[in-house]
């Protein structure tokens, strides 16, 4: 890092203990204003945020329950990719119980990707949304999503929301694979971010959207979502469980699915897959 203030900035937010930290963040989640939250467990390091809010939603552990961790050390992505999350990022997961059909719950994944979105944009940077919920800034990867949930007899029992956040982290700290197609909150904005703020943010921000969600205002997420897609209007290749889809990413459904209009005229809705913009290979 060249400049040295913003490697001071750095240097003092990696250099509070970690016990101290998570007493902190603790006491700091209690003063949030949310309707959402009723609890929140922080951690120093854990294998995965989300294996342990699946934990407690099985054991009992009701909506508004986040837990948070300052490192994971088998962090997991989409696909049962790898999410590295060395210190310095943001690692949550958050139990939600929509009061909602599962059929609804597609939308989740763009409900927690616009509240992301903005909340990252808040702070000054232009971030997207690639299909469908990768947030980027300037094309590279800033910020994941990982829902997963238990469905009983058509009834959702809960849905843990995932969130990874590369907020205070340098480039350095990821695989060289990696290095090229990331970035941070820090590396973009030259300074560190105040952890807590940013988080108070984020729940407040998620806590908005939801709650329209919870009122079945699912145009008003669309709209919103579609304004901040980089991937509508983009020639795209899909890749899915069973399948290669190449075409023009037309639009979103009310479900959230993406429609290719492929080359061969056909109109593919598609619900879940790894999307990649012909523009950026
Ligand atoms: C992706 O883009 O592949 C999704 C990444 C989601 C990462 C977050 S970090 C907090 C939570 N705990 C995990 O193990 N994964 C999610």
């Amino acid at each position: 890092m060249v400049h040295s203030k913003k490697h001071n900035a750095l240097i003092v937010f990696h250099a509070m203990s970690n016990q101290n930290f998570c007493d902190t963040i603790t006491t700091f989640s209690k003063t949030i204003p949310s309707n959402l939250i009723t609890q929140c467990v922080v951690f120093d390091s854990l294998p995965s945020t989300n294996s342990k809010a699946i934990q407690l939603a099985q054991s009992g552990n009701a909506e508004g329950t986040v837990v948070i961790a300052l490192e994971q050390v088998s962090g997991r992505g989409r696909f049962t990719r790898v999410w590295q999350s060395p210190k310095g990022g943001l690692y949550c997961s958050l139990i939600l119980q929509p009061k909602i059909t599962p059929d609804k719950a597609t939308l989740l994944p763009l409900v927690a990707s616009l509240a992301v979105s903005q909340t990252i944009r808040s702070y000054g940077l232009c971030s997207l949304i690639k299909w469908p919920n990768d947030v980027r800034v300037h094309k590279k990867k800033i910020a994941g999503i990982l829902l997963e949930s238990e469905i009983i007899t058509n009834k959702i029992s809960y849905v843990v929301l995932g969130i990874g956040i590369n907020l205070n982290t340098e480039i350095h700290q990821y695989s060289p694979q990696l290095q090229k197609s990331i970035t941070s909150l820090y590396h973009e904005l030259g300074k560190a971010v105040d952890y807590c703020t940013f988080f108070k943010d984020i729940l407040l921000t998620f806590d908005k959207y939801y709650s329209l969600f919870q009122n079945n205002n699912y145009e008003r997420i669309i709209s919103e979502w579609k304004q901040l897609s980089d991937t509508v209007g983009q020639r795209v290749k899909i890749l899915t469980s069973s399948a290669e889809i190449v075409g023009k990413a037309s639009d979103i459904d009310s479900s959230g699915f993406l429609l290719v209009s492929t080359d061969t005229g056909e109109l593919k809705r598609i619900m879940s897959g790894d999307c990649l913009h012909f523009s950026e290979l």
